[in-house]
């Protein structure tokens, strides 16, 4: 049973205020604009987060109309995530970032993935200090708005916590407005629990304010974790895919989730921004979360992963939704 939640109204990030301070992470693959729609519809959070962007991609993209790019009107503020290495055209890319007004940029220096280590990027860049040094200086000269890193805890070698803490102070001199921490360390991909007890040590370290991700999952997970860790807002993946209203949840809103108008709302809006041909992998990808609502949810999501067009999906889907599925307990 949900209450009212208790928690502060608001994070202030530079010159942005983020109310409620729950905030939706970047997901490659998943945040884009129709994911963005779907959730605006729902609301309850603060802020949302493109995916992690492409410094280089972007200088080819019409940020107005790329669906990685453009945001609706009610989608409320849009912090854009930058994959960049720093030896990109820096100046270039914000000022394209610029034209679609940016409520806030982030640089992603958290991602383990191989081929963006492979570009420099990432956990790459916050491994290279001078170069992280370098890049985030340079980031705030030319981006005088709300600037954040998101990041996790480093190698988790011996000496890891000397060299987070020497970040940190990097992060200040560069005047970085918030850091959202993912704490696990680089090659721990999403494997174990998230680590929550560092939290009120990174807090300690740092005047920026903190935003704590990994692993939440309810208003409990919220209200137990925002007064304990120190953290100022929390920033939730996974399960916002799984259930896209998990923010007025949280809230303490009472609603009724209406499974099968979100999947179509779902569909409707990625083939409208996608076109068929790509909105078919986009949707098998939604349908890795969203089916884990159901209590068969390999049955859900073999049937729509081993479709082999949307017209197939969208009936197989049909079939499944209107047969009253159990629901798991999540
Ligand atoms: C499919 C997927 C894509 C992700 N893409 C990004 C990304 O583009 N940028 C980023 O900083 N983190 C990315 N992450 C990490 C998430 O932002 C987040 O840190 C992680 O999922 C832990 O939060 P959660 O437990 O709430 O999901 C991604 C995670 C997943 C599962």
């Amino acid at each position: 049973m949900n209450t009212t939640m208790t928690i502060p109204k608001t994070v202030r990030v530079g010159s942005l205020s983020i109310s409620p301070p729950l905030i939706l992470a970047p997901m490659a693959e998943y945040t884009h604009s129709a994911f963005r729609r779907l959730l605006s519809e729902q609301g309850g959070y603060g802020a949302l987060f493109t995916e992690m962007l492409s410094g280089t991609a972007l200088h080819s993209e019409n940020l107005l109309t790329s669906p990685y790019t453009k945001r609706g009107k009610d989608e409320g503020p849009v912090l854009y995530q930058l994959q960049i290495s720093g030896q990109e055209n820096l100046e270039a890319i914000f000022s394209k970032l610029k034209t679609v007004q940016p409520d806030g940029i982030d640089i992603n220096l958290g991602c383990p993935a191989p081929d963006i280590k492979k570009r420099k990027s990432g956990t790459a860049l916050f491994d290279d200090f001078e170069r992280l040094r370098k890049t985030l200086h340079t980031c705030r000269e030319l981006w005088s708005g709300p600037l954040t890193i998101k990041c996790r805890l480093g190698d988790g070698k011996l000496g890891w916590e000397e060299r987070f803490t020497r970040r940190l102070a990097l992060f200040e001199e560069c005047k970085i407005d918030a850091i959202t921490l993912h704490p696990r360390f680089s090659d721990e991909k999403l494997k174990r629990n998230a680590r929550w007890n560092i939290f009120p040590w990174v807090v300690s370290q740092t005047g920026i304010p903190l935003i704590a991700n990994g692993d939440i999952r309810s208003q409990r997970d919220v209200q137990k974790l925002l007064p304990d860790s120190g953290c100022k807002a929390v920033m939730i993946g996974r399960m916002a895919i799984m259930k896209p209203w998990i923010f007025k949840e949280i809230c303490g809103e009472s609603f009724c989730a209406d499974y099968h108008q979100t999947w179509n709302k779902f569909c409707r809006y990625t083939i409208e921004d996608f076109g068929e041909e790509k909105a078919l992998r986009k949707i098998k990808k939604f349908t890795l979360f969203f089916s884990q609502n159901f209590f068969f949810d390999h049955h859900f999501f073999t049937l729509i992963n081993t479709a082999s067009d949307l017209k197939t999906v969208l009936e197989r889907a049909e079939t499944f939704l209107q047969s009253n599925p159990k629901r798991s307990l999540f």
